[in-house]
């Protein structure tokens, strides 16, 4: 492809762009589409000579996007609803047209020290302090298996070398995101060696229980090592209380990650910033700006208080990687498993300073009001019930029927194609989750799921 043509596919694929965004509520959010039905439409060999890009971008309308799940809808409040806003996709845009790869400073300088500076912003923006080094991964899970190998080599520096001693405990609630169990096998910590705190009424970590927990395995020769508190859990958006379990990890010397992959982006608006509290004793924190701060996927912050220990626990560098010490010059490779790393902290520059901290806050306040709104429509209505508190943007509701009348009703609504929702089980019991968290979400939206939500409901079979 020569320049002038690209030129002229960019501006289509651009004009494609914007009519998408425009006209995004004409999409059924989730595809009417069976299991392999793409596979079977696709060729199954790639072609021997080059096809012109005409044909390819025709068959991304005629075969691709019908087989899409428009996460990018507004009615998309399944799992937690996420967003490319506008300003992200045109920094993702540059970003594939650079296609830096920021492994060293020197191999690129921009990418490295973007990065240093759109964290330090975020970082300001979320109240924690310039103790707080970060750095960007692809996703939370990434992260937290960063954070728990950090937390091995405080805990025992030998196993870098040795290997693990299977003496090793770490702590979450049952509530927490399955990343972290997957970080402690990942990490050959092993499944049986990751205790699961129970919750409370309210689905946030029972302290008292961890530290029973933890004094019962040191007391079996244990080293409990790692503790894992969540903000805005996936299931219900629980707060664990950080700065009880901050007390905690510290008794015994465990290190304290928090997962705030959702809820940390709340902490963005001022009045807010309190669900961080505690957040400054612990060793590290993710949130995922590429979950509810407009960014699109992916974009996980971590951050940490001991970028020495991180360094330590990764650093390997061989010869050809040898570049000249300055201590300005940061080589991000030495903080986590990959080398090559993409130019993310380009869209979230892009995001943060076209909506501003204000822009961002706003955003996320109404999605925290549409949220309030819905629930005391839902609590008002005899036929359903909100199943969990509503911290943040998450609705945990239920309809007044039996498990297998709220998952027929969840099918229903997200057959329609006007709605894609999702569930969780709660106490034993089926509920229904709507997660509020795209930039061009409306009340509007919001009342007419409600609408349909009921309807459902009333119209089953
Ligand atoms: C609380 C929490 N932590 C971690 C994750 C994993 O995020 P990622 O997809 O970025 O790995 C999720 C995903 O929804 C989550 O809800």
């Amino acid at each position: 492809m020569n320049n002038e043509e690209f030129r002229s596919y960019a501006h289509q694929v651009v004009d494609w762009m914007a009519d998408y965004l425009e006209n995004i509520r004409d999409y059924p959010v989730l595809p009417d589409i069976q299991p392999g039905a793409l596979v079977d439409r696709l060729p199954a060999a790639a072609p021997e000579q080059g096809e012109r890009m005409d044909e390819i971008l025709k068959d991304f309308e005629r075969s691709i996007v019908p087989a899409l799940t428009h996460w990018n809808h507004p009615r998309f409040l399944a799992y937690f609803a996420i967003s490319g806003s506008h300003p992200g996709i045109l920094g993702e845009m540059l970003s594939g047209v650079l296609n830096v790869n920021g492994m060293l400073w020197k191999s690129c300088p921009a990418l490295t020290e973007l990065e240093q500076v759109t964290l330090s912003w975020l970082r300001q923006w979320m109240g924690l302090g310039p103790e707080f080094f970060g750095i960007i991964y692809d996703t939370a899970s990434i992260a937290t298996m960063h954070a728990i190998a950090a937390a091995r080599e405080m805990a025992d520096p030998e196993a870098r070398t040795r290997g693990n001693s299977g003496h090793l405990t770490m702590y979450t609630s049952e509530h927490s995101h399955s990343s972290i169990e997957k970080g402690g096998i990942t990490l050959g910590i092993g499944q049986d060696n990751v205790r699961k705190i129970p919750v409370d009424g309210a689905f946030r970590m029972q302290a008292g229980v961890l530290r029973e927990m933890m004094t019962a395995d040191r007391h079996a020769g244990k080293k409990p090592f790692c503790v894992v508190a969540t903000v805005g859990t996936t299931s219900t958006s629980s707060i664990d209380p950080v700065p009880a379990i901050a007390a905690i990890a510290e008794e015994f010397g465990a290190w304290l990650h928090i997962d705030a992959a959702y809820g940390g982006a709340a902490a963005v608006v001022p009045e807010l910033r309190y669900i961080l509290d505690g957040a400054e004793r612990a060793q590290s924190l993710v949130v995922n700006p590429h979950k509810w701060l407009f960014t699109p996927i992916d974009l996980s912050a971590f951050y940490t208080t001991r970028p020495d220990i991180l360094r330590r626990a990764f650093s390997l560098v061989p010869e050809y990687l040898k570049t000249a010490e300055d201590p300005r010059a940061l080589n991000y490779m030495d903080y986590g498993v990959q080398l090559g790393r993409r130019f993310r902290a380009l869209k979230l520059w892009f995001v943060m300073r076209h909506y501003g901290h204000e822009g961002i806050a706003e955003m996320i306040r109404s999605h925290i009001t549409y949220a309030q709104k819905l629930a005391g429509l839902i609590r008002s209505d005899p036929d359903f019930e909100v199943a969990a508190p509503t911290p943040f943007s998450l609705v945990c509701f239920r309809y007044r029927g039996s498990d297998e009348d709220n998952k027929a009703l969840l099918d229903k609504i997200n057959a329609s194609g006007r709605a894609f929702l999702s569930h969780t089980v709660l106490n034993g019991r089926h509920a229904l989750r709507l997660a509020i968290g795209n930039f061009a979400t409306t009340w509007e939206d919001i009342e007419e799921v409600w609408e349909l939500i009921k309807q459902s409901a009333r119209n089953a079979p």
